[in-house]
């Protein structure tokens, strides 16, 4: 049976809210979370085995990142068969039951789907191979004879995200000149022409398999990649590839509104409560309206805001990101998504302990800079009671509860992102924020396997005084101050609700009221700020003495009036 948080004592006055609008999702790397096989990748029985960690902490859902057969060119981004399960990760029946043992703790549990591209080992990619241009198999991706008397220029000039060009020419046994192959990402991942109706159905079959099978929905990857202009235009000299705009040649096509608009059909059928969330974006400066048109009610649920992890710690950049967020989405009735960290980018603590500026913290491969670890791990405090006292949904990305930072020394022969490779050893990629999580012991593979397991990814020696096992129950550690949060936002009347009131406050700090007179204050001045008096603080990233909320630190409170007022600190929250 899966718990009902919405319910209380009493039938309620009007129906709850969907759980997805406020619903906290903990991101599951699978290969780095927990392997119970002892080979050294995380797998789903690891999963399994830490979902009462999971409950414990306070989160609504988990989303795993991809499990599927796959070649791992792209860590599982690849994937060579929708309906299964790869060996590394386990079998179909380990998910089902990881499934109901998740909805047993409470917890709901999205899958990640990949429909702008295969992997080039799937049955229909090596079919297309095999067939002669113009074939049917051809049609279901994006072939197109080259440019130049022999064809022996790509069709156009997009690039690929991983670097290089966004083609790749088939050998072909069939005629002479050979065609090219549309790969947005890595060649080994060809794209699929969604103008073609069996493509469209076979994903729509895939939906329903897994719907059926018990997930309760799905992160949906690059999903404003599907649809590409049907001429194929090359992109317009000085044009931004990355940034969808309205005559952007393959990010953000219309055509893909309608492939979600079947989904939602499928997921309203299904069960009301099933939820997709689509990686989208970044969006670009007018981006907020353009994503909010993926959120109308017959559409996604949700979407990623990468604009907000994006911002540098900046309280008039992200005050600027929250208005923006917001103000599109009421048009829509969508709620608002936040987010710090996920498996593609610079881990948070790192970035917000660099000398940064605006966007630069945002790539994987940002040149190295140097880190101040301290300084980030105060932001990062600051950081989650901000987005948790945010209204809408978030989501956490598996160890910034613990504050891990980016691994930013792995030896270069074990760089596994198609980036290192793609960019001649330009960039390195984002394996640094994919290493396994600390979860207990004072070496290697801590906790993460049994002793003597070889992480797929070596694991700092100093990530045992951040394990799991050293956090749980430290006052003021990393990992209770997520513990706390999570509840006060789970429990607190002042969280709920989707309104947020900004109040005036001093120049680099941000002050907002959500229900029941609770306040978020965050500091991002360079001095003390004095709050006001008569203030219950209920949680603070670092607990204000004499009134005073130091420099990148953060708290929630609410007024009383003077004679009642208590001060309290973190560890009277928890006592
Ligand atoms: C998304 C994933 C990323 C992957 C890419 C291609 O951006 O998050 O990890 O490399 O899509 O599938």
């Amino acid at each position: 049976m899966r718990a009902d948080r919405h319910g209380g004592a009493g039938a309620p006055a009007t129906p709850a809210p969907a759980w997805w609008r406020r619903a906290v999702v903990y991101q599951v790397y699978i290969r780095s979370f927990a392997d119970a096989s002892g080979d050294g990748i995380g797998d789903i029985a690891g999963i399994q085995s830490r979902l009462a960690y999971l409950r414990d902490l306070g989160v609504d859902a988990l989303w795993v990142n991809p499990w599927y057969p796959s070649p791992m060119v792209d860590g599982g981004y690849d994937v060579a068969d929708y309906r299964a399960i790869d060996p590394l990760f386990g079998a179909l029946d380990d998910a089902r039951r990881l499934i109901e043992e998740a909805h047993a703790h409470g917890l709901r549990v999205l899958g990640d789907i990949v429909p702008n591209h295969t992997s080039s080992e799937h049955a229909w990619f090596r079919e297309a191979l095999a067939s002669a241009p113009g074939s049917a198999a051809r049609d279901r991706y994006v072939f197109r004879d080259g440019r130049g008397p022999r064809g022996e220029e790509a069709p156009n000039n997009w690039p690929s995200v991983f670097g290089g060009r966004a083609w790749t020419r088939a050998a072909s046994p069939h005629r002479h000149p050979a065609q090219w192959y549309l790969h947005l990402f890595d060649p080994g991942q060809p794209d699929l022409n969604w103008e073609n109706a069996e493509v469209r159905a076979e994903f729509e079959s895939i939906v329903r398999f897994w719907l059926d099978l018990g997930l309760d929905g799905f992160r949906i990857d690059v999903a404003h990649g599907l649809a590409k202009d049907a001429a194929l235009p090359d992109l317009a000299a000085g044009a931004d590839p990355w940034t969808p705009a309205d005559d952007h040649p393959f990010w953000g096509q219309d055509g893909t509104h309608d492939v979600y608009r079947a989904w939602r059909r499928i997921a309203e059928a299904s069960g009301s409560d099933r939820v997709f969330i689509g990686e989208i974006g970044p969006m670009g400066p007018d981006g907020q309206a353009r994503l909010a048109r993926y959120l109308r009610p017959d559409e996604l649920h949700q979407a990623f805001n990468f604009d907000f992890l994006r911002s540098p710690w900046d309280a008039l950049k992200l005050r600027s990101v929250i208005d923006a967020t917001l103000a599109p989405l009421v048009e829509v009735g969508a709620p608002a998504t936040w987010v710090l960290s996920n498996h593609d980018v610079v881990r948070h603590v790192t970035r917000y302990g660099r000398a940064y500026s605006g966007l630069e913290i945002w790539e994987p491969w940002v040149e190295r800079q140097a880190t101040e670890l301290a300084l980030g791990t105060r932001r990062a405090r600051a950081a989650i009671l901000l987005m948790l006292a945010l209204p809408g949904a978030a989501y956490v990305y598996q160890g910034e509860e613990l504050g891990l930072w980016e691994v930013e020394d792995l030896p270069e022969e074990l760089l596994q992102d198609p980036t290192w490779e793609r960019s001649g050893h330009e960039y390195r990629g984002r394996d640094g924020c994919r290493v396994p999580i600390p979860w207990s012991g004072t070496a290697p593979p801590f906790g993460f396997g049994k002793t003597g397991t070889v992480p797929w990814l070596p694991q700092p020696a100093e990530w045992g005084r951040v394990a799991v096992e050293i956090q749980a129950g430290a006052a003021g550690s990393m990992l209770e101050l997520y513990r706390a949060a999570l509840r006060l936002r789970r429990g607190h009347p002042g969280l709920a609700g989707e309104e947020l009131r900004w109040l005036p406050s001093p120049a680099g700090t941000l002050l907002f009221e959500r229900a029941a007179g609770l306040r978020c204050a965050v500091n991002l001045s360079e001095g003390p700020w004095e709050l006001p008096p008569a203030t219950t603080v209920i949680l603070a990233s670092d607990p204000p003495a004499d009134g005073l909320l130091a420099p990148d630190a953060a708290a929630w409170y609410v007024r009383q009036p003077a004679s009642s007022a208590v001060r309290h600190t973190l560890r009277e929250e928890r006592s």
